[in-house]
């Protein structure tokens, strides 16, 4: 009897200091409690999420991969994975990033060509893909596959049919190029979702891929929340 009241005891006193412990959290003052309290931590919308989640529901058992290429800070990442896991899935899941930022050829041509500053796209050079993985595999996310590198220099064929894919590099080069070498790999229904396809943007060299790439097919213009291309497979 005398246990079970001290384990009560104990009980209501760590609920106290878990209490404690998140209302100093939570009044903690600027600017630490930015890093505490919620804020929107993807780079894509909710609608380009949530499109994304439907069409690998709709595409899963065809064979083809879920891919993202340009990965950023890996948001966009844990969020398929999570989709994958709690659906049940098993297809497989390919993400490609130089986790080293744009390639100089892709910026010179946005500076030469495209009217830009190199110091306003020379961005993402920070990541590794090591630190990328490793805190994916923490999270006992196991069926993925990381390519480090050039998505212009990848060996498509050997990924094989791709399903969903989000094409997320911003610039004008390696978004056309990545999509004259993927698109015949597109499962039928599949799907290429183009992100930054927006004008008159810092990174509008995707829209031009988008709109150059559709026209010159013939494939509907067709744009996802507002700033994604849509291509269907
Ligand atoms: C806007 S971020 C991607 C954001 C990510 N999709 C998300 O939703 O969080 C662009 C990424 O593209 C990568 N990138 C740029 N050029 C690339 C290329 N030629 N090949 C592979 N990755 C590239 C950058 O390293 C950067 O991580």
């Amino acid at each position: 009897m005398s246990r079970r009241m001290s384990m009560s005891k104990i009980t209501e006193l760590s609920g106290s200091l878990d209490k404690i412990a998140r209302f100093l959290a939570y009044h903690t003052p600027r600017p630490f409690r930015d890093f505490i309290l919620p804020s929107y931590p993807y780079a894509i919308n909710p609608a380009m999420l949530s499109f994304l989640t439907q069409a690998i529901d709709k595409n899963r058992g065809k064979g083809g991969a879920v891919c993202e290429i340009g990965v950023g800070w890996g948001h966009t990442s844990v969020f398929l994975l999570e989709h994958m896991r709690s659906a049940g899935y098993n297809d497989r899941v390919v993400f490609v990033d130089t986790f080293r930022g744009f390639t100089s050829e892709s910026m010179d041509h946005e500076v030469a060509y495209r009217g830009k500053l190199k110091r306003e796209i020379d961005r993402f050079g920070y990541a590794s893909p090591k630190v990328y993985e490793k805190n994916l595999r923490k999270q006992g996310y196991d069926y993925f596959e990381v390519i480090p590198g050039d998505c212009e220099e990848v060996d498509w064929a050997r990924i094989g049919t791709l399903a969903v894919v989000l094409l997320d590099v911003d610039l004008y080069l390696p978004t056309i190029r990545t999509l004259e070498a993927i698109y015949p790999l597109l499962v039928p229904g599949g799907v290429i979702l183009i992100d930054d396809c927006q004008p008159d943007q810092t990174f509008d060299g995707a829209l031009q891929a988008y709109s150059e790439f559709t026209k010159a097919r013939n494939l509907p213009f067709e744009i996802v929340g507002g700033k994604a291309g849509l291509i269907t497979g």
